[in-house]
């Protein structure tokens, strides 16, 4: 992933592919023009590279010449095209072959049209890098086109974002969900993982989401997925972490524009792991760090005997129980732990002490995602 100006942009198309696909174009444009000896006309400033490439390919005699026109503020075609260089030849007689790096709307290609009109050239073909069907709206024939893309913005090869991204050599593609901090948030019983979660959500903006109040939610008001999973629960089955995961889906889709989450109670094991990567990769962003409260057995232990004077929590009250629940917690985690450091994500953080000063632990981890 990449930052330009205030945006984030991740990789779309290889520079390998970009080579292929300008090869390709080369060698049906050269098949076409046979023993013609073609002028190339480049459209500055995105072309440069294109066009470099495209001829340094180019296996017979050419001319290469450019016009320079500009459409484009920021993120969006303008209908209003300057010409800042126009023709400086005569090409009268002459096949043209146009090379866009990019065409969007049609406005600059309508432009060029316009250029050429009285020209009296022989042939004027187009030829464009990248097209986006969506957004095209002109009848102008498209006679070579090396690759079709959807209606989102792209920078690199030539194409930039007001300004920046042209020297890249390789394609990268607007993040539709610009930058995010996404937890996973791990600790064993007693280690204070709602507490900070709290302090966290506050310092950051985050949205929490313990899966345990996303299920009792779901239930409670009824919705499919809520039913789908009570019928699941009702014959005293797991519930297929299909519908967890939409579950979870939903909610991050209701706060689409939070800084970030933090997941409480969720992945319990590989195979959510990986279905949680691709639920925040289909909303273009990804998980940045695993953070697991590390606090010894025997705190533990005494913490939640002392929670279970006052909690009425059957569960806390007996010291059996509460080392069963942490010796569970270790074996369940141990895997994901390991998931998640393979991708140097995992964070260990002490979790004995003040709880402002493990608040404080844990900023210093977050701030440097
Ligand atoms: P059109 O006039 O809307 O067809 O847009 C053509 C010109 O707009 C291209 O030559 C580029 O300079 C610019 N452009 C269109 N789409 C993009 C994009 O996704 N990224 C960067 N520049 C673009
Ligand atoms: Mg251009």
């Amino acid at each position: 992933m990449i930052k330009l100006h205030d945006l984030y942009f991740k990789p779309f198309i290889s520079e390998q592919e970009v080579d292929d696909i300008v090869q390709r174009m080369v060698d049906e444009i050269a098949i076409d023009l046979q023993d013609e000896v073609p002028v190339f006309v480049g459209i500055l400033n995105g072309s440069f590279m294109f066009v470099s490439d495209f001829v340094k390919k180019y296996p017979k005699p050419c001319e290469v010449t450019f016009i320079k026109l500009a459409s484009y503020e920021g993120l969006k075609s303008t209908e209003d095209i300057h010409r800042l260089i126009g023709l400086t030849q005569d090409l009268s007689g002459r096949k043209v072959i146009i090379l866009e790096d990019i065409i969007d709307s049609g406005n600059t290609l309508e432009e060029v049209h316009r250029i050429f009109e009285n020209e009296g050239v022989d042939e004027l073909k187009i030829a464009t890098l990248f097209y986006k069907p969506e957004a095209y709206k002109k009848d102008y024939k498209l006679h070579y086109i090396g690759k079709e893309i959807p209606n989102k913005f792209i920078v690199g090869y030539g194409l930039d974002y007001n300004g920046l991204g042209r020297d890249l050599p390789e394609i990268y593609q607007l993040k539709t969900t610009q930058h995010m901090t996404n937890l996973v948030l791990f600790g064993p019983p007693g280690a204070g993982k709602g507490t900070q979660a709290n302090f966290l959500k506050e310092t950051y903006n985050l949205v929490h989401i313990s899966t345990g109040d996303v299920f009792r939610y779901n239930i409670k008001n009824e919705t499919a997925l809520g039913m789908l999973a009570k019928s699941y629960m009702d014959k005293g089955e797991l519930v297929p972490d299909q519908v967890t995961i939409d579950m979870l889906s939903a909610e991050v889709e209701k706060n689409a524009g939070a800084n970030g989450f933090i997941f409480d109670g969720f992945p319990r094991t590989n195979a959510q792991a990986k279905a949680l990567d691709n639920l925040m990769e289909n909303k273009d962003s990804q998980i940045n760090a695993m953070i697991a409260l590390e606090v010894d057995d025997e705190v533990l232990v005494e913490r939640l005997l002392e929670r279970g004077k006052t909690s009425g929590r059957k569960d806390d009250a007996d010291e059996s129980i509460i080392r069963n629940r942490i010796t569970e917690y270790y074996n369940k985690t141990a895997i994901l732990k390991e998931y998640y450091a393979t991708q140097n994500k995992y964070y260990g953080v002490d979790g004995v002490g003040s709880i402002s000063d493990i608040t404080e632990r844990l900023k210093v981890v977050i701030n440097t995602l």
